[in-house]
């Protein structure tokens, strides 16, 4: 049999590809790519001639590919540039997040604590894609969801007076029985809520099991590879933090984005673990209001609020980052100084004898008269410090608290400190120090051996200050 050169063009403006796409890369009209072969015309939808390979994202189905060669895969389009964008300021924050836009047949996993907003962010998510105001137009967007009902969706989506008439509801957990649906409705976007919930017929164990996450996700891997439709999964994050069933998930989908909050804080912070299509170093700040998530386009501000409310507590507070795995997180140690008989020394979340140390180190190398205080150390919100990197923080901490002066807020510090009082670098300055400027701090305190290998962070408005010892950072903070 000869070979048969096939051509999707669009039937609004002409616009012709190799492949199909859902939606036009040209005009971003949906659904309008129709299929030519041999020169002879025989427009069909998408979905149409996908027909022989409907439910190959069922599991053990394999579909004949061939293999391309790479200048066709190449010629006349720039396919890793082509992003569907999201508008608005909320639409900005999370474009950003995923690497300039929503590319076309991505799966993307967003994983968070319960509670945290993951179903409020992805319903947001979900308007302003249907919506699509920088896309030629409205289109359907499917919210699948295994945790609530129709009702309780649409009673949020009413409180968050999102009105679109381009989303579909749908509450369902059977992946074969959701995908069937999604076909019928020429999708812009999928979204699962939540990949715990749903299970495929014939794959051993209870939904939320391993094998069931895992044969689910591959499924809709399957399915945003051959319809270019965006799918959303949101995955629920065990205790230990981890996305729950297998890590293996993270290796399935092209973007990890992790939700995070503070218990009684109204900012939620989007991180992007993992990227296929983007650097991994996106933070989006938002702040969680009555009517849904807000974009926060200038993170200092959040902590200048603070500021002014609490003013006359923050002597003894310091901030700094830690790394779990690939991702920063801030944390803030609090210090007591307390004059008088007892010396005692109790420390929770700093180990014992690193904090002696650093008390040490400020009584010789650095002049603090602590010797008659009894000094208390405290990470907030249960965290234990397990790097060196919070040496810096520590010190500063209870020189504010000893000094009586309190630090400004928007200030971070960085770095580790050794028996002379030198401040020493430590991995990850690089990361560290961007999930600071993203923040939008104002000043980060590092090791002066550190400075020459940030030249290449975009640091916006934050000021660094690097330091060679504890009696330099003394000077120049207090
Ligand atoms: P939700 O999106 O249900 O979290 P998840 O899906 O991650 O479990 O959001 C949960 C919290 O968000 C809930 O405690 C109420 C709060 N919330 C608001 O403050 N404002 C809103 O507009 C909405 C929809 C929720
Ligand atoms: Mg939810």
């Amino acid at each position: 049999k000869g070979k048969t050169k096939t051509v999707w063009v669009c039937s609004d403006c002409g616009y012709d590809d190799g492949q199909w796409w859902g939606i036009c890369k040209q005009c971003n009209g949906v659904n309008t790519m129709k299929r030519f072969s041999e020169g002879v015309e025989r427009p069909m939808s998408g979905f149409e001639v996908s027909e022989n390979v409907t439910r190959s994202w069922l599991p053990h189905q394999s579909v004949r590919a061939m293999p391309t060669k790479l200048t066709d895969v190449n010629k006349g389009i720039n396919q890793s540039n082509w992003r569907i964008p999201l508008s608005g300021l909320f639409g900005a924050e999370v474009g950003r997040v995923l690497g300039g836009g929503l590319v076309p047949g991505c799966l993307v996993l967003v994983g968070g604590d319960p509670g945290v907003g993951k179903s409020t962010l992805l319903l947001q998510i979900a308007a302003i894609v249907a919506e699509g105001c920088d896309m030629g137009g409205p289109a359907p967007v499917l919210y699948v969801s295994g945790e609530e009902s129709v009702e309780q969706i649409g009673n949020r989506a009413d409180r968050m007076r999102i009105g679109t008439d381009e989303i579909f509801l749908y509450a369902s957990t059977d992946i074969e029985d959701i995908l069937e649906k999604a076909q019928t409705l020429s999708l812009r976007a999928l979204v699962i809520d939540s990949i715990q919930t749903v299970y495929l017929r014939g794959v051993t164990g209870s939904a939320g099991g391993l094998s069931q996450v895992k044969e689910c996700t591959e499924a809709l891997l399957r399915f945003a590879k051959k319809t270019n439709i965006p799918v959303f999964l949101i995955g629920h994050v065990t205790k230990s933090g981890e996305i729950a069933g297998p890590r293996v998930l993270e290796h399935i989908v092209d973007v990890v984005l992790y939700m995070e909050g503070e218990k009684y804080s109204s900012h939620r912070l989007l991180r992007s673990v993992k990227n296929r299509f983007g650097s991994t170093d996106e933070l989006g700040v938002f702040e969680m209001s009555q009517s849904g998530l807000q974009a926060v386009s200038n993170p200092s501000e959040m902590f200048l609020s603070e500021q002014q409310s609490d003013s006359e507590f923050l002597a003894g507070l310091a901030v700094t980052v830690i790394m779990d795995g690939s991702r920063a997180f801030l944390i803030e140690i609090q210090a007591l100084c307390v004059a008088g008989s007892s010396v005692s020394r109790q420390v929770n979340g700093v180990q014992a004898g690193r904090a002696e140390m650093i008390i040490s180190v400020l009584i010789k190398q650095a002049g603090l008269k602590l010797q008659e205080n009894g000094v208390f150390l405290n990470v907030v919100s249960g965290v234990s410090l397990s790097e060196t990197a919070g040496d810096l923080a520590v010190a500063a901490a209870i020189c504010s608290s000893f000094l009586e002066f309190p630090l400004p807020m928007g200030i971070a510090f960085i770095g580790e400190i050794g028996l002379g009082g030198e401040i020493r670098t430590i991995p990850r300055m690089d990361k560290r120090i961007n999930t600071v400027a993203k923040l939008g701090y104002k000043k980060c305190i590092i090791p002066k051996s550190a400075e020459t290998s940030l030249s290449s962070l975009d640091l916006g408005d934050t000021e660094i200050v690097a330091c060679r010892n504890l009696k330099e950072m003394i000077n120049i903070v207090f």
